[in-house]
């Protein structure tokens, strides 16, 4: 009966993740979210009894050590796999050019935003890991997936015409880091740990039809970048599909690639 903690749960992949493991019965599937009311709202409406939803914010440590307690009570103390997805995508910098950065109040802006980035995408996952840590180490499984991009892949920039998102993708390049290093420490101790990119995922509405044109604008901008590297894209897939090619490279996952950086289909293809 494996526990699974996803953090950052509230809508998008990370929510997806609730639906699809809750599919499984002898899953238990404990979900962790900044406000958890909506999520509830959420998961009653779409008739998912079996999952447990706790309040943490990833840039507060000290909620996500009183969410393993939590967790602890429920789980008889033993997590087996800890997905940590939430992030913070900084919006105000999507289109945001290193070489525009030359005034004082885009310089601040830079900064804020890799503030924000490095305190969530990155800190925040190490506060996850560390809470959590006593509890999956007594699992036999003992997996840790952290929810990294392609756009931390800085060989894609020039042939995807990448130029911009900078604070997101430094701190996703960030976390591969970090991942690694966790991964050195408890190789011993026999954690296994992953960046996983999700593939590109539709994950704020249900189809492109239903975006406001600015934000269909900037899917369709994505769409041609990524088409540079994978002619046969169509465009971005549901967060269902995605969860389910992520769960299969996260059941493929071993200690002697532990630290890896792979995407939804096990390798370097980000999209
Ligand atoms: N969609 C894609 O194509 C794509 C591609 C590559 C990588 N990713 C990665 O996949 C993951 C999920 O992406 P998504 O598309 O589902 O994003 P999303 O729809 O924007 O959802 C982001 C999630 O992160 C949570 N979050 C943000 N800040 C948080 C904090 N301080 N504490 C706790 N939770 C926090 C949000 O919770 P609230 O509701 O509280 O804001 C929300 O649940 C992210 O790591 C993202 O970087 C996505």
């Amino acid at each position: 009966m494996p526990t699974w903690v996803i953090v950052g749960a509230s809508r998008g992949i990370g929510y997806q993740y609730l639906k699809t493991l809750s599919s499984e019965p002898s899953n238990t599937v404990i979900g962790i979210a900044r406000t958890i009311a909506p999520v509830e709202a959420n998961l009653a409406k779409d008739n998912l009894q079996n999952v447990h939803i706790i309040p943490g914010d990833l840039t507060d440590s000290a909620s996500l050590y009183a969410a393993a307690e939590k967790v602890s009570s429920i789980a008889n103390g033993t997590v087996d796999y800890l997905v940590v997805n939430g992030a913070h995508v900084s919006i105000s910098t999507l289109g945001l050019l290193p070489g525009a950065c030359t005034d004082s109040a885009t310089e601040a802006l830079l900064l804020s935003e890799l503030d924000i980035c490095m305190r969530t995408n990155v800190m925040g996952a190490l506060y996850s890991i560390n809470a959590f840590m006593r509890l999956l180490l007594k699992s036999d499984v003992k997996k840790v997936v952290c929810i990294s991009s392609g756009a931390a892949d800085t060989e894609i920039y020039d042939k995807c015409d990448m130029k911009d998102q900078l604070p997101y993708c430094m701190s996703k390049a960030a976390l591969n880091v970090l991942v690694a290093k966790f991964a050195a420490q408890y190789r011993g101790e026999g954690v296994k740990f992953l960046a996983l990119s999700p593939g590109y995922v539709l994950s704020i509405a249900e189809s492109l039809d239903q975006m406001p044109p600015q934000l269909v604008e900037i899917f369709d901008k994505l769409t041609e970048g990524f088409k540079k590297i994978n002619p046969d894209l169509k465009g971005p897939v549901s967060p269902k599909e995605s969860v389910g090619q992520q769960l299969k490279v996260i059941e493929n996952l071993t200690l002697e690639h532990s630290g890896e950086f792979l995407s939804h289909l096990g390798n370097k293809q980000w999209v």
